[in-house]
């Protein structure tokens, strides 16, 4: 018996020894050492013995199958260990190679621009309000004193579109003047920034283009108040104290009387040289440039949104944001603004 014990430890150490996976250790664990195992038997079989072998071949055999338990055991770290290494070996990576930096994105110049006057006519009490791009005809021009008949009409070329009928991409930010009189009471102050749309395209036109309407109106207000608010929203926008505003007669269906604006020409400071005396080209040397239209309300606008035209006087003012930017910036090409060339976007 104690030979027999003998030799099975053998047998199993020797098949240990050249087991490669975790499933054969686990084949021969249960085949040597299990409930059906060689020594379950060798247990069984001690009721036989006499006393004296009982204990000597009982010992022996605990002793064997607590040594072969200890082998599997180590047959198991050693082949995950094993597994590890190979891992270790093949899936490495380097922590210490510097990471790949994410390109994060930014506004593109024109949004940043248009949260600057927002700040910019914000410190002067001036609120945000906003239209839909995709307007009626009573908005973008009957409420604003433009009927169909009106050669004003003319003056913008409209997209109409198919297959919505009275309805217009914006040609202006002038009908959220009107729908923001419409909902709200005097006194007003807001700016309205965004798209408009009219069929133009060339060098120095895009179909889409974009502009920030101002309007104020209450009791009193006069052009005086426009005078003083465009000379300080440019004097801020291209961040120089010394630029002046000049107004010019002009018409718009929706002013009276309507007026032009002009503010000194912010490269050459007005002077329509530069300092190396050569002549500016923005302002072609006469020292202004034309920035907004503007005027004091109609007093049919003002009755046409139910306001008191009696009472009740203001201006309002548009103005064109890609020429302000392209000049800000010293952008000399319109399409680079909605080209989206990342080259040229990632500079600003
Ligand atoms: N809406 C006019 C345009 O687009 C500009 C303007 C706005 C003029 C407000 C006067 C007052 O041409």
């Amino acid at each position: 018996m104690q030979s027999k014990i003998k030799s099975l430890k053998k047998d199993v150490l020797s098949a240990l020894a050249s087991a490669k996976t975790e499933e054969e250790v686990r084949d021969l664990e249960i085949k040597y050492l299990g409930r059906k195992g060689p020594f379950s038997e060798i247990m069984r079989g001690l009721k036989d013995l006499s006393d004296d072998e009982k204990r000597t071949v009982g010992k022996l055999a605990n002793m064997t199958k607590i040594e072969l338990e200890t082998a599997v055991h180590a047959k198991f770290a050693e082949l995950e260990g094993a597994m590890m290494d190979q891992i270790a070996d093949t899936e490495w990576m380097d922590i210490t190679v510097p990471g790949k930096k994410p390109r994060v994105g930014h506004r593109h110049l024109i949004s940043k621009f248009i949260d600057d006057l927002e700040i910019i006519f914000g410190r002067m009490g001036f609120q945000v309000a906003e239209g839909p791009d995709l307007e009626t005809e009573h908005y973008n021009f009957n409420q604003l004193n433009i009927p169909a008949d009106h050669p004003a009409r003319d003056m913008q070329d409209t997209f109409w579109l198919k297959n919505l009928k009275d309805s217009v991409l914006r040609t202006q930010t002038s009908p959220v003047q009107i729908r923001y009189m419409e909902a709200n009471e005097p006194p007003i102050r807001i700016v309205s920034m965004g798209k408009t749309f009219r069929k133009d395209s060339d060098a120095t036109h895009s179909p889409m283009f974009h502009q920030c309407e101002g309007l104020m109106v209450g009791e009193n207000i006069s052009i005086a108040n426009l005078k003083a608010v465009m000379t300080q929203a440019l004097q801020q926008i291209f961040e120089d104290a010394s630029i002046k505003t000049r107004f010019r007669t002009s018409y718009f269906p929706f002013v009276e009387p309507g007026l032009e604006i002009d503010c000194t020409c912010p490269i050459c400071g007005g002077v329509g040289k530069l300092p190396d005396k050569t002549p500016c080209r923005l302002c072609k040397q006469c020292g202004w440039l034309e920035i907004s239209g503007a005027g004091m309300v109609h007093p049919q606008v003002l009755e046409n949104v139910g306001y008191d035209s009696k009472k009740l006087t203001g201006f309002a003012f548009g103005m064109g944001l890609d020429r302000m930017v392209m000049i800000k910036y010293r952008v000399n090409h319109l399409r680079l603004l909605f080209e989206n060339d990342l080259r040229f976007i990632a500079q600003f």
